[in-house]
């Protein structure tokens, strides 16, 4: 795509010339600062949720909503995923991995042994809420605390619950395989947090039980664990606590430090939060407004109802869905930290290792401020699963106090009761939608002829090269009143990729084909499905998921609203060998 400049760039991320309620009031050379030095200093004034008249922030995303429905996920089959109650019925993750002496971090996943069967959790009382604040704004004494308490779980024996190598174990065993799901009565089946709805729950109570050990560590049950602020641009680099030099000016003597990290993206590199790997010269300008245009798209656009933003739930009879940050931003980061000179991409780059780079936790704890903030974004419509597989579903933590216990989901969903809260940062992205390369192109009519219809095209349907093909629309010209009603949006169902590797697949719409890249700031560009190798070597291990994307906006903007086919182009961009997708549609899906 063209280079930008400052006048055409989503306004709120860089100067005060406009006056939205997001603007701040800093001169215009402020972007220059973010692109050299993002993070390194802030002096952005912050939003504050709880002041913004929640009304602005629905109108900016395209009027009010009606009132709230209950909502579901996937079919409510009394399906709740269930950690065992016997920790011990845990196995290492080292089935069928090609090469376990060499996997760096080790595939020995199951937690130290109990002799109780865990207690049900209850949330304790407390008289101040832990704040979390933003990665890149640390004062230097609460980077202090924060350091002290890693190099306090560092210093742990490794057989302790609470040390390093064990919380970094967690990781590993509830997602490569460590546990089945005894149960439920499928011990056949392995439990996984991934690709589903359990994604968002099970990250939140991992990174509680593990912020109350690092305030348990250094005394200090106030302390909330940072997030790296990466949907901000003064956030858009790994913060630079990870890589600075610790007390003998060596870096490995920073307890934050961690060798497996991808050397050519520490900072000052900006973050690619959509993995182009074609983008090496990008500049900085595009980088920032490609990546809000992402957040945009996977917080707003392609997350209109739950299952979209959450995915669907884990059922053997259900063909998952992934969830639009999962598989978006979140997987963007894991690839862009880990180093990809390691056989496992470790640490971040692979799931079983993920778990021991402290970046990883700082990364979540971000992940979890996005499901806040989506909540936030449209209360009438953005709603929590509330179905019971969803709710009662449960995993098995050591809590701060050693105590073994049970946690499920329908506790972790109010985060004030559980005793913490977010900094707040401006949201940027917000306004960042993204805009059209090409305006009434008619390219789907041209194509007519050209391009197979969905219909003439046998699935599955190999994506181990970029294929074009239309799809038909259920209606044309829709107006406003059922535009409030449904949002667009394109499925691609049944995905099936290689889940040892690292698997990317961009989305297009109505793209012409001008030998001008279309990126994440295009209207063009749908979104993506992308996902976090697993480690299970041996055979190929196919996995399956789903991803939608919201195009009722899209097709406004590219002036497309009246066509009958949409062009929809998929384009591989890693691990897409054995890649294929069962089908592809657009359906009309009703907003709560
Ligand atoms: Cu459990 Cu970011 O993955």
């Amino acid at each position: 795509m063209a280079s930008l400049n400052l006048s055409t760039l989503p306004t709120t991320s860089l100067s005060s010339r406009t006056r939205s309620p997001f603007a701040s009031k800093t001169t215009t050379h402020r972007f220059k600062v973010s692109c050299n030095a993002a993070g390194n200093e802030d002096h952005l004034p912050k939003l504050n949720m709880q002041n913004v008249d929640r009304r602005n922030l629905l109108l900016g995303l395209g009027g009010l909503y009606g009132a709230a429905n209950l909502t579901t996920i996937g079919s409510a089959g009394a399906y709740p995923i269930t950690a065992p109650d016997d920790i011990s019925d845990c196995v290492a993750a080292t089935q069928g991995v090609q090469d376990p002496d060499n996997a760096v971090r080790g595939v020995a996943c199951c937690p130290p042994p109990s002799t109780s069967v865990p207690k049900p959790y209850v949330l304790p009382e407390f008289t101040e809420l832990r704040i979390r604040p933003a990665a890149h704004r640390l004062t230097p004494e609460y980077l202090a605390k924060y350091k002290a308490a890693i190099a306090a779980m560092k210093a742990l024996p490794d057989t302790h619950p609470h040390s390093w190598k064990q919380q970094g174990k967690i990781h590993c065993a509830y997602c490569n395989g460590a546990y089945s799901q005894v149960m439920n009565g499928h011990p056949e089946l392995k439990l996984q947090v991934h690709n589903s709805s359990l994604f968002f729950p099970f990250h939140r109570w991992y990174l509680y039980f593990y912020e109350r050990i690092l305030g348990k560590l250094i005394n200090d049950p106030t302390f909330g664990l940072p997030y790296w602020n990466w949907d901000n641009p003064t956030g858009m680099m790994l913060p630079a606590m990870f890589e600075e030099p610790g007390p003998n000016g060596n870096p490995r003597t920073n307890p934050l430090f961690d060798a497996f990290r991808d050397v050519s993206h520490l900072p000052p590199a900006i973050i690619d939060l959509n993995n182009r790997d074609d983008n090496a010269g990008a500049n900085c300008v595009d980088q920032i407004s490609a990546n809000l245009s992402t957040v945009y798209s996977q917080m707003v656009t392609n997350s209109p109802t739950t299952s979209d933003f959450f995915g669907t739930n884990p059922d053997p009879k259900v063909t998952p869905k992934v969830g639009s940050i999962e598989s978006g931003a979140h997987t963007a980061v894991h690839i862009w930290v880990g180093n990809p000179r390691m056989p496992n991409r470790e640490d971040l780059g692979n799931f079983y290792s993920a778990g021991y780079d402290p970046a990883f936790y700082v990364h979540h704890s971000n992940v979890d401020r996005m499901w806040q903030i989506w909540r936030d974004i449209n209360p009438y419509t953005n709603l929590d699963p509330t179905d019971d597989d969803w709710l009662n579903a449960s995993y098995v933590f050591y809590d701060e106090n050693e105590e073994l216990v049970r946690v499920y989901n329908r506790d972790c969903v109010d985060i004030h009761k559980m005793g913490y809260d977010f900094e707040n940062s401006r949201l940027p992205w917000l306004q960042s939608r993204p805009t059209p390369r090409v305006k009434a192109s008619n390219i789907a009519a041209k194509s007519i002829g050209v391009v197979k219809k969905v219909e003439e095209i046998k699935f599955p349907l190999k994506l181990d090269q970029t294929v074009k093909v239309l799809v038909k629309r259920p209606e044309r010209k829709r107006n406003a009143h059922s535009k409030k009603k449904a949002t667009e949006m394109l499925f691609l169902n049944g995905i099936k990729y290689n889940g040892e590797v690292f698997f990317k697949l961009d989305v297009l719409v109505d793209d012409v084909d001008d030998g001008v890249e279309t990126t994440p700031a295009s209207s063009e560009f749908a979104g993506t499905f992308s996902m976090v190798p697993h480690n299970h070597g041996g055979d190929k291990m196919l996995m399956t998921s789903g991803a939608a994307f919201g195009i009722t906006q899209l097709l406004e903007d590219l002036e497309a609203e009246d066509d009958e086919y949409v062009l929809v182009t998929l384009v591989p961009r890693a691990g897409a060998e054995d890649a294929s997708v069962s089908e592809i549609k657009i359906q009309l899906v009703p907003t709560a």
